[in-house]
Order: structure tokens, then C-alpha cells, then sequence
């Protein structure tokens, strides 16, 4: 069989295993509560018709409170006129972040408005303002109307932009209440009034991570951003049907049942890529040439790097537990894999070697096996274990380090610096929401479902993500470079990234007088960046120190994250607190000198890189996990060591080292979760968030995706699950 019809195949297979929802439910239909109540064990989810004829009657609750709060708008509107002709008061005040070590960095550029309420609850605006470059306002307003006699109260409000919408080509910036203080009427009693500061919780980071994340003490209450209802409908309706499986599988593993095992939880999930294939074309997915297709254009998207000591030769490296925390039931070896091209440019695996320990009795974490085709079974045992150890890293080094807490990084800086500058237009919509989904993944992903489910503990995989944010860095990025025409995935990568070039760039020049006006933002923003950036992988580490294996190892991780990141060790970056901190500046000018051609090339690439990373490269991995690790015995987060005495080096039916059942249930519950409840597309632009332009340029470039695999309308336009 060619590999054109073999490329049809799993064209089909992908067509066939696409996850639609058609059935909306009944009144009685399960039903769950938010993203938040989603859990790997039982999320807290509503099945008893008492409850559910409860929540009914608190949704009516929610919605007459909420009628209530538009009707109380509309009896007493709040108008944009500012009342009182003689505004010759001043109220006075700053606006600051919580003080941290003695000191409250100030909030530039809030929006401050200053109400009055009258005995007949009527609100009248008094005066607005914007706070100054260092925090400080002061509004004029007219003291006789605010101590008027028909005043019952007055408020000072902080206004924080939650959306941006684009309507007819335009963006406007959305804003609500973040913070209000009252003020009595007897404080004012001169004509300047200097009014106790405001410190805000606003998007401040926490102490507890060794990375850039930030603070969210109550996501229900406390948050810096909440999801919009749409997708919390959208997921609602998706994610049923498989939390009702997981609760059943869960119920029986529980109950000790003799009706759970491998396989009817494999088949009480849908059909994935690998099992579809499988039924169309037996043994194929097992084969060399799904292996190498599927490490060059599937989930993995792996980086090959040519080999140094043979010609026309590539390495695929993935690192298993290397010094990190584990736990004593999981195995993780390094995996380096080694690849030749066939005549289509597709990799063929020519060597695989295995470094680490394979069974539970080894004690030697530097052990190092080398197999080739020519050894038969042992050759199929070792391409599953590295297909394990790739999806491993993959999830762990790829997508959650270096996409979502990437992101995340990006995220927090620019919500807490742009405001007034137009780059919070270009941004600000796809930076969106990622820190909501990161903390949920603090607890489902790390804590309780990959410490059980693969080598690392919860801590060796906090420990991880720090070093993998080490070799991630804007400056000086570029896309992989294809190796060969069947390379698609990175020709797709060039596509994505030169179009959102030409988009950025178009933006910041034709917004220029404004960009350069709210320098100051762009200072502050990658201030932030830099402060709370994690050091660079490996800096503050004398490798002359290490023994002689870890010293090897360190130096081939660090040469190969470089290589695959698109890291530049060579480029001149900032040294703060002795640490030499992995993102590069994007400007050191606050504003007041004029604005360098290297500040706006800076400011175009880092815009262009954030936007890459939170939108295509985020949905590639994400939209292909359930592909790659939709069937249980062909690929996984984890094998187990068993007590066999070949540990690993078993064949699939050995289900000692395959997941226990609670794990395998959860992990398909899992990529069936982040792969099929996808919500918030550039294209589809679901909120009216995504400038226009930016779709229109991606369709037009429709069928170049298509013949690429991509299916444009699919790229989503922020890292959201
Ligand atoms: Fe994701």
C-alpha cells in the first residue's frame, strides 16, 4: 500500500472519529455545574431529579436576581453626563498593586469614576478621571452638588477592562467594577480632597509556584477573569457523556467488579484515530511508518535534529525522569530515537535507545539499551516504551510548560500593564482565560491525575515545568524548518506564523502614534516579564560539578531544547536578583526617549510569538491528544514496572505495565475532555473578540491549511482547555 492511500485512510479515520454533539439533553439530563467543579475523580456533577429540580429553582433564583439587576439599571440608569457646573473641587488618590515587601507598585491608566446616590437611589456622575503614569488621580467635580442635600451617598469606582469587541472593523475595550470606596459626605470639607489609596489584588503572582503564575484565592468569587457563559455552555454540553462513563467505571473498579477491565473501558469510549485505523488496516498503527508519521505530523510534532555522526540521519529525543521526584510504581526512560527518511521524506526509525531503568528490581537510572528492527518483538516493545516516554514529554514539556504556563507568563504582564496602548486590542483577546485553565490543571492534571498516573511525583512535575520555561523565550524565535516535503506540520507552522506576521505587523504600523503615545504600557509589560521570568534552564548550574553521566545528560537536554524551543542561548538577556532570566526584554525605554526601530521589531516579534504560542501551537498538540493517546495499549502517559522480570520489555497483552484501570479511565476521560470540548475559535470568533482582519487573512489561506491537514476554522483563538 502507498503511503497516498494510506494518507487517505487516515484522512477517513480522523473524518470518522470527530466528536460532534448534536443531542442537547432533556430537562432530567445529567448536568454539571462550571469548568471549575470538574474533577479526575467525581466531578461534582447532578444526576438525582431532587437536585436537579433544585439547581432548576436556583438557576430561576439567578435569573430574576439578575432580571432584578437590569431592571435597577434601567430605573435608575447610570448616564454619561457628568453633573455640577462649578467643578472647581478636587478628590485625590492613587491606585496601587497589594504592597509587597514594603512597597505597592502603582496601576497606571484605570479608569476612575466618582457616583453619587440620591435619597431616590438615582446614581449621578460627578467627575471621571484616569489614573497618571504613577497611579495617581484627581477628579474635578462640584462640592455643592456632591454634599447636596438630596445625596445619600458617594463612591469612588476602579474600572478594570474585561473584553475587547470588535464591531465593524473597530475595537472598543469593555470595562467593569473592580474596586469601589465610599466616601462621606463630612470628608469633604476643602476644596482638595486626598482619599486613602486604593490597593488592588489585581492579577498579582503567587509565591508558591517556581513560575510566573498567578494568584487566584476563590475562582468562583475572587478571580481576575471568569469564563463567558457560552463556554461554559459549550463545555456543559460536550463533557457529559464522558464524566457519566468515568463515574460508571469509577462505581465498578470501586465495587470490585469482575465487568471492569483494559477492555470495556477502552470500549465504552469513542472510537480514537489509532483503533479506527487499526480496524481499516490491522497492524499498521504498529507499524515503522505509522510510527515515524505519527512522531513528525501528529500530536508530538517532534523536532529532528540532524545527527552529527551520520549523514542524512535525524534524532528524536525525549527525556525521561532524568534527576526529577518519582514515584516507585511508573517507569519513564529517556527515549532517543533515530531516524532516516524514506523516499516520500516520511522518518523511518532505524534506532531506538533506551536509557534507564526498565524494571523495578534496576537500580541503574543510566543504563543504556540500543534496539533496531532487526530485533523482532523487542524492537516493538522498545517503539511502545518511547512512544510512551514522547506523549510524556510531550504533554508535560510541550503543552502544559510550553504552551499553557508560557502563555500564562505572557498573560498576567499584559493584563496587569495594557490598558490605553492599542496592543491591548492585539493581545488581550487571545491571552484570554489560560490562567483560568491553568489553575484548574494545578489540581486535576498535576496533582491528581499524572503523580498517579506516570513516574513523576506532583512535585518533580512542578519541578519540570520550571526548567521547560527556561529554554522558552520570544526573542530570536523562529518556526521549525521542514526537512523534507512530507514535513508538514512545519510547513504549516511557516504558513501560520508568516500570516500572523503580516497581521502584527500591519497593526502596530498603523497604530503607530498611539503604540509609541502609551509607551510606558510596553515598558511596564515586559518589566513584568522580566521580573517574574524563570532563569534560564541550566544558568545557575556548574555542570563541572555534576558526575560525569548527569553532566552528559544535562548538556544533551540543554543542546536539544535549544535546538527544538528555538532557544538562542548567544542572545545578551538581563540578570536579575544574580538570576539570569529567560525572556528577553522587549523594550528598556519607559517612554521618554524616543522609540527605537529595535523597540518596534521587538514589539512585532514578541506579539507575533505570543499569539503563535497561545492560539495555533497550543491547538495542534491539544486537538491531536486524543489521536495519539486514545487507545490504551498503543500509547499512554505512563507504563507501570510490573513484577514481570523483563519489566517494561513485555508485549502489549502483558497488562501488568499497562495503566490500572482507574488510571486508564481517567486518562481517556481526560484527552477525550481537552481534545473534543474545544471552545472559542479565531475564525468562528464565538464572542466578537478576534479582530476581523486576522480571520479573514487566515481564510483566505483556507485550502493552503487544508492541503496541510489544518483545518483553519479549527485553530482556536486562546489557550482555553
Ligand atoms: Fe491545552
Amino acid at each position: 500500500m502507498t503511503h497516498q492511500e494510506i494518507k487517505k485512510i487516515i484522512k477517513e479515520c480522523r473524518e470518522e472519529t470527530k466528536i460532534e454533539f448534536t443531542d442537547k439533553g432533556s430537562f432530567f439530563s445529567p448536568r454539571f455545574k462550571s469548568i471549575n467543579h470538574i474533577e479526575v475523580g467525581r466531578s461534582k456533577i447532578i444526576s438525582s431529579p431532587i437536585t436537579i429540580i433544585l439547581e432548576f429553582f436556583y438557576v430561576v433564583f439567578k435569573d430574576l436576581r439578575n432580571l432584578f439587576q437590569k431592571l435597577q439599571h434601567f430605573l435608575f440608569p447610570r448616564g454619561e453626563k457628568c453633573f455640577g457646573k462649578n467643578r472647581n473641587s478636587t478628590i485625590k488618590g492613587r491606585v496601587t498593586f497589594a504592597m509587597k515587601n514594603g512597597h505597592a507598585k502603582p496601576i497606571h491608566h484605570m479608569n476612575i469614576e466618582f457616583w453619587a446616590r440620591t435619597w431616590r437611589l438615582q446614581w449621578k456622575k460627578l467627575g471621571e478621571g484616569i489614573t497618571d503614569d504613577e497611579g495617581y488621580y484627581g477628579i474635578d467635580y462640584d462640592r455643592s452638588v456632591a454634599k447636596g442635600i438630596f445625596v445619600l451617598n458617594l463612591r469612588m469606582e476602579v474600572y478594570q477592562t474585561s473584553h475587547i469587541y470588535f464591531k465593524d472593523g473597530k475595537s472598543t475595550a469593555h470595562f467593569t467594577l473592580f474596586e469601589k470606596k465610599w466616601v462621606r459626605k463630612d470628608q469633604l470639607r476643602s476644596d482638595s480632597f486626598m482619599l486613602e489609596n486604593f490597593r488592588l489584588d489585581y492579577w498579582e503572582y503567587r509565591a508558591d509556584y517556581p513560575a510566573p503564575r498567578v494568584l487566584i484565592k476563590d475562582r468562583e468569587k475572587d478571580a481576575p477573569q471568569y469564563y463567558s457563559q457560552a463556554r461554559q455552555d459549550a463545555l456543559a454540553q460536550q463533557f457529559i457523556p464522558y464524566e457519566l462513563t468515568k463515574a460508571k467505571h469509577l462505581e465498578l473498579i470501586w465495587l470490585n467488579s469482575h465487568k471492569i477491565n483494559l477492555g470495556t473501558i477502552q470500549d465504552d469510549y469513542p472510537l480514537n484515530l489509532s483503533r479506527c485505523i487499526e480496524q481499516k488496516l490491522p497492524g499498521y498503527t504498529r507499524s515503522d511508518s505509522y510510527f515515524g508519521n505519527r512522531q513528525m505530523n501528529g500530536m508530538n510534532r517532534s523536532s529532528f535534529l540532524p545527527d552529527p555522526e551520520k549523514a542524512g540521519h535525524f534524532l528524536v529525543n525525549y527525556f525521561g525522569a532524568c534527576q526529577y521526584e518519582t514515584n516507585e510504581i511508573y517507569a519513564l526512560p529517556g527515549a532517543q530515537i533515530q531516524f532516516k527518511l524514506d523516499e516520500e521524506g516520511l522518518p523511518s526509525p532505524v534506532k531506538i535507545t533506551l536509557t534507564g531503568r526498565l524494571t523495578a528490581l534496576e537500580k541503574d537510572p543510566w543504563k543504556k539499551r540500543t534496539f533496531t528492527p532487526e530485533d523482532g518483538e523487542a524492537w516493538m516493545q522498545a517503539k511502545r516504551i518511547a512512544r510512551v516516554t514522547g506523549s510524556f514529554s510531550t504533554e508535560v514539556d510541550d503543552h502544559f510548560s510550553g504552551t499553557h504556563l508560557n502563555t500564562e507568563q505572557y498573560a498576567i504582564a499584559a493584563f496587569r500593564n495594557l490598558r490605553l496602548n492599542p496592543i491591548a486590542n492585539l493581545l488581550l483577546p487571545h491571552l484570554k482565560e489560560v490562567v483560568l485553565i491553568n489553575h484548574t490543571a494545578d489540581k486535576i492534571l498535576l496533582k491528581d491525575f499524572l503523580s498517579n498516573a506516570t513516574a513523576l511525583t506532583e512535585k518533580g512535575l512542578i519541578s519540570r515545568t520550571k526548567d521547560l520555561l527556561g529554554v522558552q523565550d520570544w526573542k530570536g524565535f523562529k518556526p521549525m524548518s521542514p526537512i523534507s516535503t512530507a514535513h508538514e506540520v512545519a510547513k504549516a507552522d511557516h504558513l501560520f506564523w508568516k500570516i500572523t506576521q503580516d497581521y502584527v505587523n500591519e497593526f502596530i504600523d498603523s497604530n503607530l502614534d498611539e503604540i509609541k503615545n502609551f509607551w510606558l504600557e510596553i515598558y511596564r509589560f515586559s518589566e513584568d516579564l522580566l521580573e517574574h521570568s524563570v532563569p534560564v534552564y541550566l544558568a545557575d548550574v556548574d555542570l563541572e560539578k555534576l558526575s560525569p553521566e548527569l553532566k552528559d545528560q544535562s548538556k544533551e537536554r540543554l543542546h536539544y531544547y535549544q535546538f527544538k524551543y528555538g532557544f538562542v542561548p548567544d542572545l545578551k538577556r538581563e540578570r536579575i536578583n544574580g538570576e539570569l532570566k529567560a525572556v528577553s526584554p522587549i523594550t528598556t525605554n519607559k517612554g521618554n526617549e524616543e522609540i527605537s526601530q529595535e523597540d518596534i521589531q521587538n514589539l512585532k516579534d514578541s506579539c507575533v510569538y505570543m499569539i503563535f504560542v497561545a492560539t495555533y501551537l497550543h491547538t495542534w498538540i491539544n486537538e491531536h491528544q486524543y489521536d495519539e493517546l486514545g487507545e490504551l495499549l498503543f500509547n499512554g502517559v505512563g507504563l507501570r514496572y510490573g513484577d514481570g522480570e523483563n519489566g517494561l520489555m513485555a508485549p502489549e497483552s502483558d497488562l501488568r505495565i499497562a495503566p490500572a484501570p482507574q488510571q486508564a479511565t481517567e486518562m481517556l476521560w481526560f484527552v477525550n475532555l481537552l481534545s473534543r470540548t474545544e471552545f472559542g475559535f479565531i475564525t468562528r470568533n464565538e464572542e466578537g473578540d478576534v479582530n476581523p482582519v486576522f480571520s479573514k487573512m487566515l481564510m483566505e489561506n483556507k485550502e493552503a491549511f487544508l492541503k496541510l491537514d489544518v483545518e483553519v476554522e479549527n485553530i482556536e483563538s486562546r489557550t482555553n482547555i
